[in-house]
């Protein structure tokens, strides 16, 4: 990357990045030569800056965690616009906790319990619960294997779903720098969904919505899968492509 490939809008955030970290101090000009050389090394924009704004709260983000994508603000207008009065919320492999937190805000009577595979990516969603005051209980679990509830009315997850083979093919600003049990889906990309389907059944859990974040190639097999749960579809992102699952239990 060399500086005329940052487009201006970027080099414009740079710059108020460097302005806030330079606070009163005089020495804007080398923090920002130090924030644009790490654009110039590829680093996301996001994880420069630091925070993101997500549907109506700000996040913190950082390597230790998937950066939020627009595509996962529109799975919560989905979810509310699905739940009416939701009293349980699960949100499973929440990584900054964005989420988690967007839900306890939107529906602050209810209790929301979100998991993680990864203790960095938990310590930073903390983080973002005491920043933005919303209360969440976090947990370290591999799917719902340390989750002992089964009352839940609503599960989400947005969890890992490329295909290990197409790793290879991701921009390195995304593969270079996020973290790597964040994107990989296993071989077809349908590990973690599915093993997350099976234990949903295995633990009898019912009474429910599952809200899920997949690949626009995975809708047919998903539905498939989905056959014996009942109203069962595939949801459009903005760009027209199946982006989520919607299925009641
Ligand atoms: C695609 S990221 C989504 C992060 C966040 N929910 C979001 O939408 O920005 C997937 C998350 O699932 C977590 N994860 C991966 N495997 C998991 C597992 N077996 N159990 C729980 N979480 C897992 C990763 O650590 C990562 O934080």
């Amino acid at each position: 990357m060399n500086i005329q490939s940052i487009p201006e809008h970027e080099l414009a955030r740079l710059r108020e990045k460097a302005k806030e970290v330079a606070g009163s101090r005089d020495d804007y000009s080398s923090f920002y030569t130090e924030l644009l050389t790490r654009r110039l090394n590829g680093e996301p924009l996001q994880y420069i800056e630091e925070y993101i704004p997500f549907y109506s709260i700000q996040v913190n983000v950082d390597t230790r965690a998937l950066i939020p994508r627009p595509e996962t603000e529109f799975l919560i207008q989905i979810i509310k616009e699905n739940i009416k009065s939701p009293k349980r919320f699960l949100d499973i492999g929440t990584g900054s906790g964005c989420i988690a937190l967007m839900l306890k805000k939107l529906f602050p009577e209810s209790s929301v319990d979100a998991v993680d595979i990864s203790e960095a990516a938990l310590e930073l969603a903390v983080e973002n619960s005491n920043i933005n005051g919303l209360e969440v209980n976090f947990y370290t679990s591999d799917l719902l294997s340390n989750i002992e509830k089964t009352d839940f009315d609503c599960i989400v997850a947005n969890l890992p779903y490329i295909p290990s083979k197409q790793l290879e093919k991701l921009d390195s600003e995304v593969i270079d720098h996020e973290p790597l049990v964040a994107l990989d889906g296993g071989e077809d990309g349908l590990l973690y969904i599915s093993r997350l389907i099976d234990q949903i059944e295995q633990k009898e859990i019912a009474d429910m919505m599952l809200f899920l974040e997949i690949d626009e190639t995975h809708g047919k097999a998903l539905l498939d899968r989905l056959r014996n749960w009942t109203e069962v579809r595939v949801e459009k992102d903005l760009a027209e492509r199946d982006r989520y699952i919607v299925a009641r239990r």
